[in-house]
């Protein structure tokens, strides 16, 4: 976390993607990057749900496990699902699990209306991360995945979210869908680093669904992100290979 601080002090950019099992963690790791979340998209891009409001704490838990066995020197994420969060009480007991299942730091959605839970947290002696902008945990009242911070107002909101997720003890925090001037002025303002994800180029680093990157959940690629390969076509081609030449190949005769 120190690392990543002195890292946006330097201007180096800090990279971090999704992860929700060992062989993606093991080969994020591998590759280098500086942070993997065990994300609630989850819900999404492995457990088939419509969006993340449906992601129990029991799920989290499976994959920051399987995460954690990777045993990476990136720093491990994990995310407060829903509704597991509600009081301080009760967003302090989700953390400690998350950090048994091998989670080194947290992440909850929401800004000043979010304060008492990160500090209950940091407290607590866990590290949070925090997150603000665009929050996928309220899409349904929110009615979709709009862009923060266009107009005035919206931009002095989140900038009070920002100041506030700092001053609660976060050690970072995630810009979702924010307006790249708004991302901007708050990246400035803040001391620790901000992670943007569809927030523009002005963030201290970039944040993003691995799925979305490689082409591994191909029915949906939100507008921001420009995959970098097309796995789920590599997949295709393999199966299709597998299958056409099991056809052909005759069954060998029982002796
Ligand atoms: O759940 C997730 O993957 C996230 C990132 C999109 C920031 O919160």
């Amino acid at each position: 976390m120190q690392e990543l601080r002195e890292k946006k002090q330097r201007g180096e950019r800090i990279t971090a993607l999704t992860a929700y099992d060992y062989p993606t963690a093991r080969l994020l790791d591998e590759a280098g990057i500086d942070v993997i979340l065990v994300g609630d998209s989850l819900g999404m891009v492995v457990l088939g749900y419509k969006d993340t409001t449906q992601v129990t704490l029991g799920e989290m838990l499976h994959h920051t496990r399987a995460v954690s066995r990777a045993d990476t020197h990136a720093l491990v994420v994990a995310d407060l699902p829903i509704h597991t969060y509600d009081t301080p009480d009760q967003a302090v007991r989700s953390a400690r699990e998350l950090v048994e299942a091998g989670a080194e730091a947290v992440k909850l959605e929401g800004g000043i209306s979010r304060v008492a839970q990160i500090k209950a947290i940091v407290d607590d002696g866990i590290p949070l991360m925090g997150h603000i902008g665009m929050l996928p945990q309220s899409v349904r009242e929110e009615g979709g995945y709009k862009v923060k911070g266009r107009t005035a107002a919206e931009a002095v909101t989140l900038l009070e979210d920002a100041h506030a997720v700092e001053g609660a003890g976060a050690f970072a925090v995630v810009l979702e869908i924010v307006s790249s001037g708004a991302a901007r002025e708050i990246t400035a303002a803040l001391s620790i680093p901000t992670l943007g994800i569809g927030s523009g180029n002005g963030c201290d680093g970039e944040i993003l669904v691995t799925h979305d990157l490689i082409g591994l959940f191909p029915w949906f690629t939100p507008k921001f992100v420009k995959p970098e390969a097309n796995v789920a076509a590599e997949m295709r081609a393999a199966f299709r290979a597998f299958i056409d030449r099991t056809r052909r190949t005759q069954k060998a005769s029982q002796v």
